[in-house]
């Protein structure tokens, strides 16, 4: 009783004192940075003269201020991964911005000398790419990925007079990406100054692996440096009000290891994103030497042949998009405003999950994710030692895949959205016995690493991955398109599932029709568009229509990931040849973030909250009278009449006839007149209770812009 009591006290003290104590100071390196682009050779020097570089703040992306021009990173290949057999020239495949070459940062800042028993470290979010970072004239170190968090201890290169350089050199060559990368500082860097005694870099690890209505049992493993160490960890709820607290004094090797009980735990889901914190506070001899804040989610997930996914044990199958990570026309800088603005559409239209193909995403992102509420997928390369483009990431595989890992888990492990790992997109390796050698041991680093997540690779060769036992070895086997496969591959595999790791790849152009109206592969047309009819795929993909049939009638598929929720810079197919193409169509969204009509299609199965009944295509024809002008409704409505200008063009009712019946309504003999055409969609009990109209627009009369955000 008394032990307990001086306990008690002793945890009131520390807490006092770390309230005042400060342990850590960082230092956001945002503003003031300068930069240039080219060979600066001399750069990395203290006293260079950097007074005629431009001032950036850093995010930044230096290429995405253009201009656009057709000879960057100009291509003669074959995509081999799209079935070509011969080169030809590609103009717009990274997004035809000027990303190549070296580009160099220098930021001076001021930071009190390290005291006695402090270290520093400066930590990038990312960079693109191949950073060499220099201090006050020194090299600190390098990464190659430029998609990767990195860290670099300083302590011995910070200047004792408390004023810094900070230079990095940036280098991005020819065909070294399938996409627009970005280039330069385009996530965030900071510097970081704490005891030697205390958490090391991206030390938490926090589970949850026993959850009940009553309680929830949080394991937390802290990596420290120093001896004599007394953790205390508490937990504090989303309104900050304590839950659990514990004090722990012995270490397995470097690590603590404290399993604590949260009553009546508040699980997390895409529908309730509930967050708890976790304050960790290393003492020694009763002194606070160390304190770190990482936030968590309460949840379970499970994988099973039974019940296919579930979280916090109820099944449910993804209805995920794939990202990459530009933000159009703002580029990939790291914009928070912009990736929450692509979430909150994405969440409109009842998406749940997200995989950042094919890269590690954006701490900001997984915030975000964790905040509103998405699952995430969570990749990590596009190549492995066989390459896609001649100088991709297959040059750096050997040596950096398993730190480039595992970097990536200890970085981002923490946050709840994150459900899966994904080791691999599409990787030529699937063909190879070194190719299932390599993804079980990128397995391993992952089970090593995390042995709460699976980890899926995104095949796109099932029948080489079937035959030579790359599927088979994989926690869950990811099919790419291949919707005729998916059979084959669930008798041929162990697991009992499958997921959709990626599907679809329909294209369209926002607000563009093209008729006669139906379904094209690999279709062309003299602009350069592809209609919003979403009848138009290419040589491997598909219609969403297919896919949804497979993930209905198949218990056994986990859901799927689209490609892609928004257009991206880059990758214009199928205008890879065609200039000035230079950004996908693949989008769900166009590249500004405005729904295209299939936005709808998928709301309308998604988004099960609210009703969806859309309408397309717009009623300006002008020359189109008396011509076959189809009308096509997406609507979670079962049947609905279409009228022009009042006069019925008969009911429409979802059928088993085709994938398209099945998930559209289609009234495919209508004819142009100008006027107003109107849908009334009727519930099963056949009463009427929603209608949309379109009229045919006059001459435009002023242009409204609304701001969405202050
Ligand atoms: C996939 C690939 C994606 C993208 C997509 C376009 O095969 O994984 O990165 O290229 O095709 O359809």
């Amino acid at each position: 009783m008394l032990a307990r009591f001086c306990a008690a006290i002793l945890i009131q003290l520390v807490l006092l004192q770390s309230a005042i104590a400060q342990t850590r100071t960082v230092l956001e390196l945002k503003e003031g940075w300068k930069f240039a682009k080219g060979n600066q050779s001399q750069a990395y020097q203290t006293n260079f003269n950097d007074k005629d570089w431009q001032t950036v703040s850093v995010p930044h992306d230096w290429a995405i201020y253009g201009p656009f021009d057709k000879e960057i990173d100009k291509q003669v290949v074959a995509i081999t991964q799209n079935g070509e057999k011969k080169a030809t020239e590609k103009t717009g495949r990274t997004g035809a911005l000027p990303y190549i070459g070296e580009g160099w940062y220098r930021k001076i800042f001021d930071l009190p000398a390290l005291k006695p028993g402090q270290k520093a470290t400066v930590i990038f979010d990312g960079a693109m790419s191949e950073p060499r970072v220099y201090l006050n004239g020194q090299k600190v170190g390098e990464w190659n990925y430029g998609y990767n968090y990195f860290y670099l201890d300083i302590t011995q290169q910070l200047a004792s007079n408390g004023k810094n350089v900070l230079a990095v050199q940036l280098n991005n060559v020819q065909e070294s990406s399938r996409w627009y990368p970005g280039a330069g500082l385009y996530r965030n860097v900071r510097i970081e100054v704490k005891n030697d005694i205390g958490i090391e870099q991206w030390g938490t690890y926090i589970t949850t692996p026993f959850i009940s209505k009553e309680i929830a049992k949080v394991k937390i493993k802290t990596k420290t440096a120093g001896k004599d160490l007394l953790l205390v960890t508490e937990i504090l709820d989303a309104n900050n009000k304590r839950v659990s607290i514990d004090t722990a004094g012995a270490k397995f090797g470097n690590e603590f290891e404290q399993d604590l009980v949260v009553k009546n735990p508040m699980l997390w889901s895409p529908e309730t994103p509930y967050l708890y914190k976790a304050i960790s506070r290393v003492y020694v001899k009763g002194q606070l030497k160390d304190q770190l804040t990482s936030r968590f989610g309460i949840r379970q997930i499970s994988y099973l042949p039974s019940t296919g996914f579930s979280l916090n044990g109820q099944s449910r199958k993804f209805k995920g998009v794939c990202l990459h990570h530009d933000l159009g026309p703002l580029g990939a800088a790291i914009n928070i405003a912009a990736l929450r603005r692509q979430l909150r559409i994405l969440k409109d239209m009842g998406c749940d999950a997200i995989r950042s193909s094919h890269n590690m995403p954006s701490q900001e992102q997984l915030d975000l994710c964790d905040e509103i509420g998405f699952m995430f997928l969570a990749e990590t390369f596009d190549e492995w030692a066989k390459p896609k483009v001649k100088n991709g990431y297959a040059r750096y595989f050997n040596t950096d895949a398993e730190k480039d890992v595992v970097n990536m888990v200890h970085a981002t492990r923490n946050h709840p959205s994150i459900v899966m790992w994904s080791s691999g997109n599409e990787v030529p390796d699937q063909h190879y016995a070194e190719g299932v050698k390599r993804a079980k041991w990128l397995q391993e680093i992952f089970h090593r690493e995390d042995p709460t997540r699976p980890v899926t690779v995104g095949m796109d060769q099932v029948k080489a991955t079937i035959q030579n036992g790359f599927g088979a070895i994989l926690d869950i086997p990811g099919l790419n398109y291949r919707t005729k496969l998916y059979e084959d591959a669930f008798k041929a595999f162990p697991q009992g599932f499958l997921l959709g790791s990626e599907t679809a790849s329909t294209v369209s152009s926002r607000g563009i029709y093209k008729f006669p109206v139906m379904e094209y592969k690999n279709k062309q047309y003299p602009d350069n568009q592809c209609s919003s009819y979403d009848l138009e795929y290419c040589d491997w993909s598909n219609l969403p229509d297919e896919q949804f049939a497979l993930i209905d009638d198949k218990p056994w598929v986990l859901g799927e990931f689209v490609w892609t929720g928004f257009d991206y810079l880059g990758e214009p197919t199928p205008y890879d040849e065609q200039w000035p193409s230079r950004s996908s169509y693949f989008g769900i969204n166009d590249l500004a973030g405005l729904p295209k009509d299939r936005f709808y299609l998928y709301k309308s199965r998604w988004n099960t909250k609210e009703n969806t009944l859309h309408m397309l295509p717009h009623w300006n024809w002008a020359g189109r009278e008396g011509q076959t002008t189809p009308v096509f409704v997406y609507t979670n409505y079962d049947k609905a009449e279409l009228f022009v200008n009042g006069k019925s063009m008969g009911m429409q009712q979802k059928s088993n006839a085709t994938w398209l019946n099945r998930y559209r309504l289609m009234w495919m003999d209508v004819k142009y007149e100008p006027g107003t055409i109107k849908v009334v969609a009727y519930d099963k009990q056949g009463k009427a209770v929603a209608e949309q109209s379109i009229v045919t627009a006059d001459s435009p009369n002023q242009l409204v812009l609304e701001a969405d955000r202050n």
